[in-house]
């Protein structure tokens, strides 16, 4: 018996096997598009965008094992730290035509290329050339949101996170914070700097659902999903 070789794993992203290996993909919002050089994959009639862990520490964290994956068609989104779009086009994928992204970043080069190469052609993201610090410089633009998605790997991301989920999460909306531990303290060691973050967020209204170790596709980095009480 033939298996079917494309499985959704959560509403929006699949594992297809292609040359024996299984790979995650999501399907692409926009065909014949690429990224940052993806592989395409047409199959039963639609085209697929393969999702590299190495790119993408979302993608790393869904592959490791993240159970609860909370992207879901239609949902509003803030991401801060969204640079050039690799991830930002995943979850672009992911959350549709009905959905949105407000992807902060405060790099002008980042922007930049995520105007000419991503949103121009993604309706469904909006750039803000802002500091995820000062939440109140973009509140105008932003509504209350299903999720907030934190990757600015700063020393004080876990409270960068903090004031945007107090100013534009929904009750019950999700908080994604990926965690670079070397941009936090080079002389101390991973699990000691994620447990560290985790106390500052269990001191707020955010309780923590699932912390992922990234390793091997990124060195000393762990995924954190919370949700606000
Ligand atoms: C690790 S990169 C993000 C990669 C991206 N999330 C992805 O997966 O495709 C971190 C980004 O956060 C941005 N960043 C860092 N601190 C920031 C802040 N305070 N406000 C806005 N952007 C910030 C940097 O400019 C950089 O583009």
């Amino acid at each position: 018996m033939i298996k079917d070789p494309i499985k959704e794993i959560s509403p929006g992203i699949f594992k297809i096997i292609h040359n024996t290996e299984e790979l995650l993909v999501t399907l692409n919002l926009v065909p014949g598009r690429r990224v940052y050089n993806e592989q395409l994959f047409e199959m039963q009639g639609k085209e697929f965008r393969s999702w590299n862990p190495t790119r993408s520490k979302l993608a790393a964290a869904i592959i490791r094992g993240l159970k609860e994956i909370p992207i879901i068609p239609g949902n509003k989104i803030l991401y801060l730290g969204v640079a050039s779009g690799t991830t930002c086009s995943h979850i672009s994928d992911v959350i549709g035509e009905k959905g949105y992204i407000w992807g902060v970043d405060f790099s002008a080069r980042p922007i930049r290329d995520l105007i000419d190469n991503v949103s121009r052609y993604r309706k469904n993201i909006i750039p803000i050339f802002n500091d995820a610090r000062l939440p109140s410089n973009y509140s105008m633009m932003v509504p209350l949101v299903d999720i907030v998605y934190v990757d600015v790997a700063q020393p004080d991301q876990a409270e960068i996170a903090i004031k945007n989920c107090n100013m534009f999460l929904k009750k019950r909306g999700y908080l994604m914070l990926a965690i670079k531990s070397r941009s936090i303290d080079v002389s101390k060691e991973p699990d000691e700097i994620y447990s560290s973050q985790i106390d500052i967020l269990k001191k707020t209204n955010l309780e923590i659902l699932e912390v992922i170790k990234l390793d091997p596709y990124e060195i000393d980095h762990a995924f954190i999903l919370a949700r606000k009480l």
